[in-house]
């Protein structure tokens, strides 16, 4: 893990909050509308992290488990998937029933999560620290189960993207073009330089190249770009 990242679950941050904000006003109205189709409700929270803050503020898992508690005649199970704080997390959700704690990596666990939910309601949140481990190709596989319905609601860092892609093709990126919301919220993957390979794996494609050579030109300004 990133020396960047080890305070994160000290307290509870501005940018984490928005992130809850809308993460729980976006669960309320979907699990209201899928239990309408009478099939069963996987939530997955790939990147779970704690469960709960250091300062008591709870986490996207109990976030999620609560708005769950409130739909006790729908068929909603959950897995949380931790890398680095598995144990915080079973002791933080432990009083929650059905749900499954996967300690590892989200890109090594997520598929066997998700074999033999056909007929299934999906739901999918991706909240990591960067963006290394967000392969397009993972999500592309997606499409070949049989689920009933599935959303995935990603917190893709877009300016940490184009702040990559410019390092590795060498152009220098104006930190001035992007506010310092964007600046301060910004986290860390831990990764070094992210090569040409790395970046196209993440965007499903290399056409990325042709947005930062028209950003370089002047065409774009980064939040065009982004
Ligand atoms: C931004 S935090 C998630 C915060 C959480 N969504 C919340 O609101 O409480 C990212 C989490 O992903 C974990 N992590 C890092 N790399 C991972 C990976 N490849 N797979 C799964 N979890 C990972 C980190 O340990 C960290 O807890």
């Amino acid at each position: 893990m990133s020396k960047k990242n080890d305070d994160f679950f000290e307290k509870k941050k501005v940018w984490s909050e928005i992130k809850d904000q809308l993460l729980g006003c976006y669960l309320v109205p979907y699990f209201s509308k899928i239990s309408m189709t009478k099939k069963p409700v996987y939530y997955i929270d790939a990147f779970a992290g704690k469960g709960k803050f250091d300062d008591g503020s709870p986490g996207s898992p109990i976030i999620a488990l609560d708005i769950i508690s409130k739909f006790p005649n729908s068929k909603i199970c959950s897995a949380f998937i931790e890398l680095n704080y598995a144990n915080d997390l079973m002791e933080n959700i432990k009083r929650y029933p059905n749900t499954k704690i996967v300690e590892g990596r989200y890109e090594d666990y997520i598929e066997n999560l998700l074999v033999s939910r056909a007929e299934q309601n999906i739901f999918v949140y991706i909240d990591p620290y960067g963006i290394k481990s967000l392969k397009f190709s993972i999500f592309e596989k997606w499409k070949n189960h049989k689920f009933n319905s599935i959303e995935i609601l990603l917190n893709f860092n877009s300016f940490g993207f184009i702040r990559e892609a410019c390092n590795a093709l060498n152009v220098r990126f104006n930190l001035s073009d992007l506010d310092d919301v964007l600046i301060n919220a910004e986290q860390f993957d831990g990764s070094e330089r992210k090569s040409i390979n790395e970046l196209s794996e993440v965007a499903g494609g290399d056409y990325w190249k042709d947005i930062i050579e028209d950003y370089k030109a002047g065409i774009f300004d980064g939040y065009e770009a982004e």
